[in-house]
């Protein structure tokens, strides 16, 4: 049997649900593949289960679906520590690092899985990559609506020597895509490594109009990826 890439992203995500127990403060992703993650532990809750969860969205969208479910919500002011966080990713390379926030919703991801004890990421192998950026897809950076071509350039210029292109990111009527936080997402599409990736991280950072990074650089502390052979953990 040939599985779809639906159905591999919610083998991962039911295996990292076995890690939830009753009790648990957990960090709730956003995406397509987080979304079984989501659904499953609605479903453990309402057949009793699982007890007493604390869910912290990572979205508004997420967030909608959590309270549809009835998985009793907070956030980072009232619950600064997490104890688990399911999040899928858009690119995983062999060191764990990640590249997210093709949703647009990687500030609210940063916080949340920055806040956690263990982030669980959860991947059909269609995510692997050699290295970030190395899928050819966007690698995306929340700026502020304010002046963004001139972020923008300035991002295109910071990896110019890889032949970088930096877009605004447009929704489906062809206006800027606003993301929860009522701020653009400008991606960049690079055409090399971008080798120390601390180094890129830090000076992307340093971009005024820049407000978050779609680089999660050794944040994961378990990757889980399904196959058509099956299930492989990676842990830190
Ligand atoms: C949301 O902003 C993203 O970081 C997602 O977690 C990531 O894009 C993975 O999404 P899919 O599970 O839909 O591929």
């Amino acid at each position: 049997v040939i599985l779809t890439q639906d159905e591999l992203k919610k083998i991962a995500a039911f295996k990292a649900v076995e890690f939830v127990e009753s009790g648990m403060v957990l960090g709730l992703g956003t995406g397509s593949t987080a979304k079984h993650a989501v659904d499953r532990i609605g479903e453990l809750l309402l057949q009793g289960k699982l007890k007493n969860i604390i869910g912290i969205p990572t979205s508004k969208k997420t967030q909608e679906q959590a309270l549809s479910l009835g998985i009793p919500l907070s956030d980072l002011d009232s619950h600064p520590t997490i104890d688990i966080a399911i999040d899928g990713a858009d690119e995983v390379d062999p060191h764990l690092n990640l590249v997210k926030g093709r949703g647009g919703s990687l500030l609210r991801e940063k916080m949340v899985e920055g806040a956690c004890k263990k982030f669980v990421c959860i991947v059909d192998e269609s995510k692997l990559v050699k290295y970030l950026g190395g899928s050819g897809l966007a690698m995306p950076v929340e700026v502020v609506p304010f002046c963004w071509k001139f972020t923008a350039n300035k991002l295109q210029n910071l990896f110019q020597h890889s032949g970088c292109v930096a877009n605004l990111r447009n929704d489906c009527k062809g206006e800027p895509f606003v993301t929860d936080n009522g701020n653009y997402i400008v991606d960049l599409y690079l055409k090399k490594d971008m080798e120390d990736l601390q180094v890129a991280s830090d000076a992307i950072s340093r971009i005024a109009g820049v407000v978050e990074h779609g680089m999660f650089l050794d944040m994961a502390t378990t990757v889980i990826i399904a196959g058509e052979l099956g299930i492989t953990i990676k842990n830190k």
